[in-house]
């Protein structure tokens, strides 16, 4: 089959590699219908994920049909339409029952570095290092999916495969933000990064009751699709002094949820930004925190930080200081999907939630380099590009 692999930092190429097959009697075939790019994949294009691969396959967010279904698994028939979790979790160790499906124990088959690096190891992921399993990715025709049984869903039928697609990664991840985030009604909530992860999350707080949303990025086409689609106020970081706008739009108080959907190559002109940059190329620090910094200064005295981006290592110049004395909750999660996407599939289901705006550039899966440089660099107002890997 064709698939796109990761070849070194910033190479991408369309590979023939051998079909995937049922491994364990728990596992679907998955034909891929539609794949779609991520912020996180950025970073393994940056060289910043470690334990990467030449050959590699990359990609965690897809929708396709069954195509081969292992013997123990009970919920899925050869031809339904699924949407899978990026996240690969057993459903029945104590991290899956108490609803961490990230967390899961038997999820990442290679434990060790993610032991190394975090002192436990994270969960299994489709596409995202060897640290997080080595599981082969969706940008693909085809991927095996383990556990299927607690990690495909099957789509309503009035929800089309495009908007489908994100239930898989950036809708659940968004939501997990303003949920585990502590968004209630009434309150203010403003969001860093205005991405697929960062509109997801900004939604999400107005699903769950927020009277104000306030984004935070610095393309104009993103801060206007933010405005068009979801429904949010928005502020453009490159022209304002972000901390000193959302005081103000507060009436002095300051966001009671802070979500940060940028990750550790956030975008930083000033001096803490060149610093972060010098380090991270020294490699002297793994990761750029300054939506993370922003975050905590911002928010109100006792108010909630929510990490989304992705970070890898250490950072400099936390603000312990900041966090400790305003008594924040600062959080982080990779995104506990199963938790989460049914129910947000039923709202795609209602009209709710859309998500179809996001799929800036679709194309198909041999031109899925192009597509992952237009998404780099944010090209002719790229926010997402979709991948249809064809017959
Ligand atoms: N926690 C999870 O399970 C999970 C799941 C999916 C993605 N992610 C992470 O979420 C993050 C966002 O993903 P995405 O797909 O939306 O990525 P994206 O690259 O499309 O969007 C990131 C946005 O952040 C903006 N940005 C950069 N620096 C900023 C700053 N200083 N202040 C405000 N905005 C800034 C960029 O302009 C960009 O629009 C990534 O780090 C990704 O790895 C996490
Ligand atoms: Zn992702
Ligand atoms: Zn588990």
């Amino acid at each position: 089959m064709k698939a796109l692999c990761w070849q070194g930092v910033n190479e991408l190429s369309v590979e023939e590699v051998p079909d995937p097959r049922i491994l364990n009697a728990q596992d679907v075939i998955v034909k891929v219908r539609l794949t779609t790019t991520c912020g996180s994949d950025l970073h393994l294009l940056g060289g910043y994920i470690p334990a990467m691969r030449a050959g590699d396959v990359i990609g965690h967010e897809f929708i396709g049909e069954v195509v081969a279904v292992g013997s123990e698994v009970r919920r899925h028939k050869m031809g339904d339409r699924v949407v899978v979790c990026s996240f690969i979790s057993c459903g029945r160790c104590w991290y899956c029952e108490n609803d961490l499906w990230s967390l899961c124990d038997n999820g990442n088959t290679n434990p060790g570095i993610g032991q190394a690096l975090f002192g436990y190891e994270p969960g299994g992921v489709f596409g995202y290092s060897h640290a997080m399993g080595g599981f082969k990715g969706s940008h693909a025709e085809y991927v095996r999916v383990p556990f299927a049984d607690y990690g495909a869903f099957p789509v309503p039928e009035g929800v089309d495969d495009t908007s489908a697609l994100f239930a898989s990664d950036s809708v659940p991840t968004g939501w997990m933000g303003a949920h585990l985030g502590g968004v209630k009604p009434g309150d203010v909530v403003a969001v860093w990064g205005c991405g697929a992860v960062g509109q997801m999350a900004a939604r999400a707080a107005m699903l769950l009751g927020a009277e104000r949303v306030i984004s935070i990025d610095r393309y104009p086409e993103r801060l206007a699709m933010t405005e068009r689609h979801i429904g949010a106020e928005t502020i453009d970081y490159s022209a304002t002094d972000v901390g000193a706008e959302l005081r103000e739009r507060t009436g002095g108080r300051g966001p009671d949820v802070c979500i940060e959907a940028v990750g550790m190559e956030a975008h930083d002109t000033g001096v803490q930004g060149v610093y972060d940059q010098v380090k991270q190329q020294l490699r002297l620090e793994t990761d750029r925190p300054s939506a993370v910094r922003e975050a905590i200064y911002a928010c109100r005295k006792g108010g909630s930080v929510f990490v989304l981006g992705v970070f890898g290592g250490t950072v400099d110049k936390f603000p312990l200081g900041a966090m400790m004395n305003k008594g924040l909750t600062v959080r982080g999660a990779q995104q506990h999907g199963q938790r989460y996407i049914p129910m947000l599939l039923e709202r795609m289901a209602k009209g709710e939630l859309k998500t179809s705006h996001l799929a800036t550039h679709p194309m198909p899966l041999d031109e899925a380099p192009k597509g992952y440089d237009l998404f780099k660099n944010k090209k002719d107002g790229c926010v997402r590009a979709v991948f249809h890997p064809g017959a």
